[in-house]
């Protein structure tokens, strides 16, 4: 059926504002996306109709919360084909992987293995656990082989990135998951880049975790989850413990919830929460395979027009590249790029090592500027981007 972007530029109010006269062109989706009206009316409808406290106040706004919350629960549950306690809320994928890297009870010679181009997120936890004696394992990025060759019996937890944030490349994760599991490890999906761009089912895809942001699928920001498979999580320890943990308490000692409400500790971001069951229900709407087809529409289209011009991150076929297009343009610094991108056509990228430190410097490269796309944008836009990186390319 394809995008109507017209008609949904519409509700992304911002989209329709200019600056100095010029359209905003918003291409740093991988960090953050713009909201539609309707997340943002579900936000306001919390504090203006019901904002009052879950999980505690039996009066008639605590329930009207408790309800929206369990909704939102659902919605994304069905979203990710899991079930509603296998949801736990978290502020993004960050804590949603420190909330694991915590829980688990490691012990003296266990490993983590992770790829060699993950997010600090998807990093500096498991550096974390160096001190109790845990390893951390590395194979190289979408090398099956490689990664296979790494499973011993002392890996305790694979956890990989689905997407990559740098350049858009993508890890064949249902393969990865039964990989691991023949060797008895769970996995955690790291699915921040991949969740907001297609369909992730998370009986297919058979990852014991996935962690996602809702902030980079039109939720509020500092919104995010944890898919925990049933019984995946049972004897974890709480990263938090507190309010709403716990069913009973002495002086001494507690019963703790079930799960999830056992993981989400003290009085939680409802308006956000809510927030982000509206953004997934706009996504349904408008059809994740329809996103990804029109993301990968408009990378091809600006890879064909400038990919062999600009220093390019990631192969060259934009259809391996999700709706990233990670460049260098020769003799220019990349944050140089991106300052002339927005001062000159309003064209809002990232520059940087994205917070993948680690694979930049491994590769003896200093950053790269990173246009990602999302389906409100449009081939104009595209044009736009295409012109002022020409423009800005003969500056030098
Ligand atoms: N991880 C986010 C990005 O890549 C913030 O922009």
């Amino acid at each position: 059926m394809g995008i109507d972007s017209r008609k949904v530029r519409m509700d992304f109010p911002v989209l329709g504002k200019s600056i100095s006269g010029k359209p905003i062109v918003y291409f740093d989706n991988a960090c953050q996306s713009l909201r539609p009206k309707q997340v943002v009316d579900k936000i306001d409808q919390y504090y203006l109709e019901f904002p009052a406290c879950g999980g505690r106040s039996g009066h008639s706004l605590g329930r009207r919360v408790d309800e929206e919350v369990k909704k939102s629960r659902k919605t994304l549950a069905k979203f990710f084909n899991a079930r509603e306690n296998e949801i736990i809320f978290t502020k993004n994928t960050t804590e949603s992987i420190n909330l694991i890297a915590y829980g688990m009870r490691w012990k003296a010679g266990d490993s983590v293995l992770i790829s060699d181009k993950e997010h600090n997120s998807n990093l500096i936890p498991w550096q974390q656990l160096k001190e109790k004696g845990v390893r951390l394992l590395r194979f190289r990025f979408g090398d099956i082989d490689d990664f296979e060759s790494k499973l011993d019996r002392s890996v305790r937890l694979v956890s990989f990135v689905h997407t990559s944030n740098l350049d858009g490349t993508i890890q064949p994760a249902e393969k990865m998951a039964k990989i691991a599991h023949d060797n008895k490890s769970p996995v955690l999906l790291d699915a921040a880049q991949s969740a907001p761009h297609k369909q992730l089912d998370m009986r297919k895809l058979g990852v014991d975790f996935m962690a996602c942001s809702g902030h980079k699928m039109l939720g509020p920001s500092g919104t995010g989850l944890l898919y925990a498979k049933a019984g995946s999580m049972d004897d974890m320890r709480p990263f938090m413990t507190g309010g709403e943990t716990v069913t009973d308490s002495t002086y001494d000692s507690a019963t703790f919830e079930k799960i999830p409400n056992r993981y989400e500790a003290g009085l939680q971001h409802y308006a956000g929460i809510i927030g982000f069951g509206a953004a997934v229900e706009y996504l349904g709407k408008v059809g994740m395979k329809n996103v990804s087809e029109h993301e990968m529409k408009l990378n091809s289209l600006i890879t064909e027009e400038i990919g062999s011009e600009v220093g390019l991150l990631g192969p060259m076929d934009a259809k391996e590249r999700s709706g990233i297009f990670s460049f260098n343009v020769r003799g220019m610094n990349y944050h140089e790029v991106a300052v002339l991108l927005d001062k000159t056509a309003n064209v809002m990228i990232r520059s940087g090592m994205h917070c993948v430190h680690s694979w930049f410097h491994a590769n003896n490269l200093d950053g790269s500027a990173r246009a990602s796309l999302y389906f409100y944008n449009t081939e104009e836009e595209c044009g736009i981007f295409v012109d002022s990186i020409r423009r800005i390319a003969k500056l030098r």
